[in-house]
């Protein structure tokens, strides 16, 4: 990580914000019965005047919670940022937000993504604050608070800075190395073929999670602190340093030091979000082979910053920018290894080519002057553009946008962690309604399947899902298992994990819920793919099409009230980023009265 400290390059004195122009002078300064309330509320707390008085008011979001294991060391992390804050001049306040742990939210923590939006939004716009420190990192908590306090930031005029929580340490089992989910899902297989013992299986468990910190795959998490870090959200490289590491401590404090600049400087996202930030972003997410969630996420971050990324942007990147990170589930290393090996800056300096290096960022300097002298320690792990992972033109790059009249809207596939060969392929589905129909025939004895067959799965969409859970890596169904096969065509309206692998089709819009024609598949249909076409067809004619959706019911997934009612009525599709539509777009919202 570069140096970024508070005299990293800063507003000229005459565009620096004076203390009267703080937003939270409005709260503290007047003369009136209101402030008196404030300040003494603040003396209440034990705070001297001095602490409070005439500085920058910092919100601190922390989505810690005693059950997010990929933010355990948020209790600490946070008093580090408070650290830097204090030392830099500024007030720190912390501001509990939802934790979206990934593996305990259920049914899914997409279903709560919007929600933590709304939470950062609406917790920086009504407290006194300047200048916002972000702190996630697992799964949605990164495009959750992106987008909420991009939108707060536009409207108030308030800077945040992201600081990513990082990744757990290698998981271990008998000297063998074991990362996130990727390893799960494969040995789980081999159990399922009877390949790992019950006391195998346990030894697993123990060391697949060793310390604090996200998953050390390129899942979603590391896909979407990558990916802050790019758009110049976070400090350079933080999103690369390793939970458990000194420098993640440190980096913590640097990013508290950081934003009080920031909201001296007036540095506020709109100067930070661009066309060329999100493109960057783009082919950031190719050269990683990133999570295909990230599809959803980032066009609904770009969204809230009124700059319009589609499906098709992803495709047009991912046919110019080759695989540079050797890491599972695409390749062989983990996060750790990428951060000894110089980490994303590296990664970025050998791609200079396909990035905008004008863009600006938190530190006050551009993603280029970011990026001097990151050396890549080791290119067996991030790899130079004359020696990729895979290349487009392979049909491997990170992602392909496939379209036909199953998927009008598009989906996409991950191609690089699936099977070559499954990459052209036609077969007959094999459908199943819901998940649950799915669970209880797969590991049938007498199911009739075979290795050519596509299993299709619907009602697991935005709506129908409810929140599109990561059921896309449908599993093989344990009589192929047993013969040896490890990967097949899947298709559905679902997510999968960043962790996932396979020829898995996910995110069929329109979805089956809303009569997409995913709705119409049944069993024996044939079904083609071609990637490289970017195309998926079913072989029925669009008359039968019709007809069998008309005659069609989905199953009831109404709420008749609280927030899963708000959400079936308010969320978008896939392609459109699954943010609420009233969430959506620039409008600025007013400021709180102070009565
Ligand atoms: Fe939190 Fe994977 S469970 S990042």
């Amino acid at each position: 990580m570069t140096k970024s400290t508070p005299s990293s390059k800063t507003a000229s004195p005459a565009t620096r914000k004076t203390l009267e122009e703080l937003r939270s002078q409005r709260w503290f300064a007047a003369a009136d019965l209101r402030a008196f309330g404030h300040r003494s509320r603040a003396l209440q707390m034990g705070y001297d005047r001095r602490e409070f008085m005439g500085k920058p008011v910092i919100g601190i979001l922390n989505t810690w919670s005693d059950i997010a294991p990929c933010h355990g060391h948020f209790k600490q992390r946070v008093e580090e940022v408070k650290r830097g804050v204090w030392q830099a001049g500024g007030f720190p306040i912390e501001l509990p937000a939802i934790s979206l742990a990934e593996n305990f939210v259920k049914p899914t923590t997409m279903l709560y993504r919007n929600f933590l939006a709304m939470e950062a939004e609406e917790l920086i716009r009504s407290h006194p604050v300047d200048g916002a420190v972000l702190m996630g990192g697992c799964d949605k908590t990164t495009p959750g608070l992106i987008m909420g306090a991009t939108s707060a930031g536009l409207s108030s005029g308030v800077p945040f800075i992201y600081m990513p929580a990082g990744a757990m340490l290698r998981g271990n089992w008998g000297g063998k190395v074991l990362g996130s989910g990727s390893d799960v899902w494969k040995y789980w297989a081999e159990k399922q073929a009877g390949n790992i013992t019950e006391a195998q299986w346990g030894e697993m468990e123990e060391g697949i999670a060793r310390s604090y910190g996200t998953c050390m795959t390129m899942g979603t998490a590391a896909t979407m602190m990558s990916i802050a870090d790019v758009l110049g959200l976070s400090l350079p490289g933080a999103s690369s340093i390793p939970a458990a590491d000194a420098g993640h401590s440190r980096m913590a404090a640097q990013s508290g030091m950081r934003i009080v600049e920031m909201v001296w400087e007036g540095l506020t996202p709109d100067k930070i979000l661009s066309r060329a930030s999100f493109d960057n972003a783009l082919a950031t997410h190719m050269a990683l082979a990133g999570s295909t969630n990230c599809m959803i996420h980032l066009i609904a971050m770009a969204g809230r910053a009124g700059i319009d990324v589609s499906l098709d942007d992803f495709d047009a990147w991912s046919r110019k920018v080759p695989v540079l990170a050797n890491l599972r589930p695409s390749g062989e290393f983990l996060m750790e290894d990428f951060f000894y090996a110089g980490g994303l800056r590296a990664m970025l300096s050998e791609m200079r080519s396909h990035l905008q290096l004008s863009t600006m960022t938190v530190t006050g300097k551009t993603l280029g002057e970011n990026l001097e002298g990151a050396p890549n320690w080791q290119p067996e792990v991030i790899r130079p553009m004359s020696n990729p992972l895979s290349t487009p033109d392979q049909g491997g790059g990170g992602t392909a946008i496939l379209r036909g009249n199953l998927a009008p809207n598009g989906c996409v596939i991950k191609p690089s962690a699936a099977e070559p060969h499954l990459l052209k392929h036609t077969g007959p589905a094999l459908v199943f309604e819901t998940y649950d129909e799915m669970a209880g025939q797969i590991d049938r004895e007498d199911l009739a399947v075979t290795r050519d067959h596509v299993l299709v799965l619907k009602n697991a969409g935005p709506v129908g899902g409810p929140g599109m859970p990561e059921w896309g890596m449908l599993p093989i169904p344990k009589v192929l298992l047993k013969q040896g096969v490890r990967d097949m065509l899947r298709i559905s309206d679902a997510r999968m994990s960043g962790t996932s692998y396979g020829a898995c089709i996910l995110h069929v819009s329109p979805e089956a819920y809303v009569k997409g024609p995913l709705a119409a598949v049944k069993t024996g249909d044939l079904i083609s793919v071609d990637v490289e076409a970017r195309t998926i067809h079913l072989h029925v004619d669009d008359a039968e099409i019709a007809q069998r959706i008309a005659a069609w019911r989905a199953p009831n997934r109404d709420y008749p009230r609280g927030y899963g009612w708000m959400f079936a009525r308010h969320i978008t599709q896939a392609d459109k980023g699954c943010d609420f539509d009233f969430l959506e777009g620039t409008a600025p919202v007013a400021e709180p009265e102070i009565h």
